[in-house]
């Protein structure tokens, strides 16, 4: 795998298998890998000739009081593992690289509406900062195809939306959530988890699929959302919000709606988990 920080190497490679008529995709991360992304790249290898990862913790969609500089970095065994799963080159840029003008005097992108509800109205200015890395990524790598994990379902539709607004010619493909055994969503961010909170955190999930389960059985929004709240509350999270939308626009879900999604977002010590669940009724 080549790795290369510089925008140009990228552009370079990349235009190389472009002149050969080879197709590409393209993953983009934080790091700090896991089995979630290593599906998006072993996905990814089944879509094009050839597989692009960026590495990037980015600053701009870190709130003040976040964890940037404790999120972790780990970039000789996200190498290894990206190497294995078949990726063929590796763009691990510096802030420096990605805001040369710092992030103040940075253009950027925004995708409204969208972006203003659940975790953009707890982290304000988030998804402006993902939809602005995602976008300059998108320039630098240009890809055929990108692949993002439908956990971070908001995220998903709020790059989908750009794409589309921004007639970006890149096909956005969202890929099902890996969990561990017991059901916990894979996330760079359980690894602030104390074994006991580990223990007591797939309780988000079997809130959000008992949500599920009793709506449709008939129960009402109100009653299902209650009786989650309380649940995960007892298992020692305090929740951020737990929410029935619909599906498609993230609107309040109104009782006729039939594409739905529940999302949640709740602290457990010093981690903040989200998940979902979309079905139709
Ligand atoms: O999901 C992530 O890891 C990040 O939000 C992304 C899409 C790589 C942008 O920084």
């Amino acid at each position: 795998m080549i790795t290369s920080a510089h925008i140009d190497d990228i552009r370079t490679q990349v235009r190389a298998w472009r002149a050969k008529g080879e197709t590409v995709a393209f993953v983009p991360t934080m790091g700090n890998l896991h089995q979630g992304h290593i599906t998006l790249v072993k996905e990814a290898a089944s879509k094009c000739d050839h597989v692009v990862v960026s590495i990037f913790v980015n600053p701009m969609q870190f709130g003040q009081n976040e964890d940037l500089d404790a999120y972790p970095r780990t970039l000789a065994a996200d190498s290894e593992a990206l190497t294995a799963a078949g990726a063929e080159l590796l763009f691990t840029p510096t802030p420096a690289v990605m805001y040369p003008k710092g992030l103040e005097q940075q253009t950027y992108v925004e995708v409204p509406g969208i972006s203003d509800v659940l975790c953009g109205a707890s982290r304000p200015g988030h998804f402006r900062g993902v939809a602005t890395i995602v976008c300059k990524l998108f320039n630098i790598v240009q890809p055929d195809v990108a692949l993002f994990g439908n956990k971070d379902y908001q995220q998903l539709l709020v790059i989908k939306t750009m794409v589309e607004d921004l007639s970006l010619p890149i096909e956005i493909i969202g890929i099902d959530t890996i969990r561990e055994d017991s059901g916990l969503a894979m996330s760079s961010r359980n690894g602030y988890l104390t074994a006991a909170e580990k223990a007591a955190a797939p309780a988000l999930k079997q809130a959000i699929d008992a949500m599920a389960t009793g709506i449709k059985q008939g129960e009402s929004f109100e009653q299902v959302t209650e009786l989650a709240k309380a649940k995960l509350i007892a298992a020692g999270f305090t929740p951020d919000y737990l929410e029935i939308r619909h599906a498609h626009t993230l609107e309040q879900a109104q009782h006729q709606d039939q594409a739905l999604v529940i999302l949640a977002a709740a602290y457990i010590g010093k981690a903040r988990l989200i998940d979902n669940l979309r079905f139709d009724r």
